[in-house]
């Protein structure tokens, strides 16, 4: 499913960069090599492709991710590092350790670096010196949650940056991270580039919100998803059994509702479902409270989902954070407040049950089917780097991996479209109505 309907696309945004001819021959062994023409088509639409004309020049579509039988770097030579920034995200631990196994016993790296703390491991400034990977360090760190290297969120000064990749000898930087993180990937890439500097700066898209465009699921999501349902549960729980009571929980979604959508469809006993996509009205016959009441009337309980970016015009934003994102104001507590003062003034018998998991959410180790997607990725991530790719992150496009050009994937965030199958289905799971705003 296309998750973008941007009109403005052409071939050329899909082009990833290279660093140089490929030299080497793969020391890996596999059933099949990936070409070099190998591509996965944007867009699945028949009337789309067909629009695109029936030439490989003229259709949009990625590069299609996998091991090259003829490689960039002689990895006897090579140096690799490894940096987590931003939130955390159930999975890190698993990509870590994925990328540095397949370094080591795939290709026969030698060394590989963990930059500590985000970015800031990477200036000089905070004294964070890198730490050793290889198998016995990273032999269980999968099982638990949070990043061994540690995170921050924020930019460092690039030039800094470069010049310690360049004192350590690293050849290939892997940024695990979201959008903000691709965004310095980019700018150090940049600089390499200025100083024809042959390093090749590989993404991995890490985050719960799932707001990286032109890639179908960050790692993450779906254990932050599930274990936000288990919260959803609870909160139905707590409502059924009281008269009139009205669960309301709130779940991490900056500006994207992913999660407060999946874990919703999830639960299936969830009534309004409130993201950021979606302008949030409460008053008037067509708002939430009235909405709300006339469920209690019909079914006296209720329960209420709000992702953490919606209603935003409702409440007072309270700065920004290190990565420059807006910290939200508290639209959570703000519905609880109004709901029970809607009961109160309507003297209506009821119950505000309000749970707020937070960091609950994105702090547990991944689940199985995201540890076996951060495998792949960081899988792919490898075979992309050892071929000389650089300037782009891993995606899963169409049930294929690809390569994404970073700047293509952080031109814009990725929303739920309201029009999506998605949004559509949330509807219809929870009979909320569409004119609720
Ligand atoms: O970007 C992922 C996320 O978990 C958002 O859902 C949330 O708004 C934000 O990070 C909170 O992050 P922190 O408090 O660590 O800055």
């Amino acid at each position: 499913m296309s998750d973008s309907t941007r009109s403005d696309l052409s071939p050329e945004h899909f082009h990833v960069h290279r660093l140089g001819e490929c030299r080497f021959a793969t020391p890996l062994s596999v059933a099949r090599y990936t070409e070099d023409d190998d591509r996965i088509a944007y867009s699945q639409r028949v009337s789309e492709l067909c629009a695109q004309g029936n030439s490989p020049e003229t259709i949009l579509s990625f590069e299609e991710a996998g091991p090259r039988s003829r490689i960039f770097f002689d990895p006897s030579t090579t140096t690799c590092g490894i940096v987590t920034c931003g939130g955390l995200c159930p999975g890190l631990n698993d990509v870590i350790r994925a990328v540095t196994l397949q370094l080591h016993h795939g290709y026969g790296v030698p060394r590989v670096l963990g930059f500590r703390y985000g970015y800031a491991g990477l200036s000089p400034r905070y004294g964070h010196g890198p730490v050793e990977l290889g198998p016995e360090q990273v032999r269980n760190i999968h099982e638990t949650g949070g990043t061994i290297l540690g995170t921050s969120r924020g930019e460092q000064d690039v030039g800094e940056m470069v010049d310690t990749l360049q004192r350590h000898e690293v050849n290939v930087l892997f940024t695990i991270g979201g959008d903000g993180t691709q965004r310095g990937a980019h700018a150090i890439m940049e600089e390499c580039a200025r100083r024809n500097l042959a390093l090749a700066i590989i993404g991995i898209p890490k985050t719960i919100d799932n707001d990286i465009s032109f890639v179908q699921a960050t790692f993450g999501l779906e254990t932050a998803m599930s274990i936000a349902q288990q919260a959803v549960q609870c909160a139905h729980t707590e409502a059924e059994n009281s008269r009139n009571g009205v669960g309301i929980v709130k779940l991490m979604g900056r500006e994207s509702g992913f999660i407060a959508a999946f874990a919703t469809l999830a639960n299936g006993h969830v009534n309004f479902c409130l993201i950021p996509e979606n302008r949030l009205v409460l008053e008037g016959d067509q708002g939430l409270l009235a909405c709300l009441h006339r469920r209690l009337v019909k079914r006296s309980h209720a329960v209420i989902v709000v992702a953490e970016g919606a209603g935003q015009d409702l409440v007072q934003a309270t700065g920004r954070d290190a990565s420059g994102n807006v910290k939200q104001g508290d639209i959570g507590t703000y519905i609880k407040d109004c709901v029970s003062a809607y009961l109160r003034e309507r003297h209506i018998d009821g119950r505000v049950i309000y749970i707020d998991p937070s960091y609950i959410v994105r702090s547990v180790p991944a689940n199985a089917h995201d540890s076996v997607y951060c495998v792949m990725l960081a899988q792919h991530a490898v075979h992309a780097a050892m071929a000389g790719r650089t300037d782009m992150l891993v995606g899963f496009w169409n049930g294929e991996y690809t390569h994404v050009p970073i700047p293509l994937a952080v031109a814009e965030r990725k929303k739920v479209r309201l029009d999506s199958d998605l949004w559509q289905a949330v509807l219809q799971e929870t009979g909320q109505p569409m004119e609720m705003q």
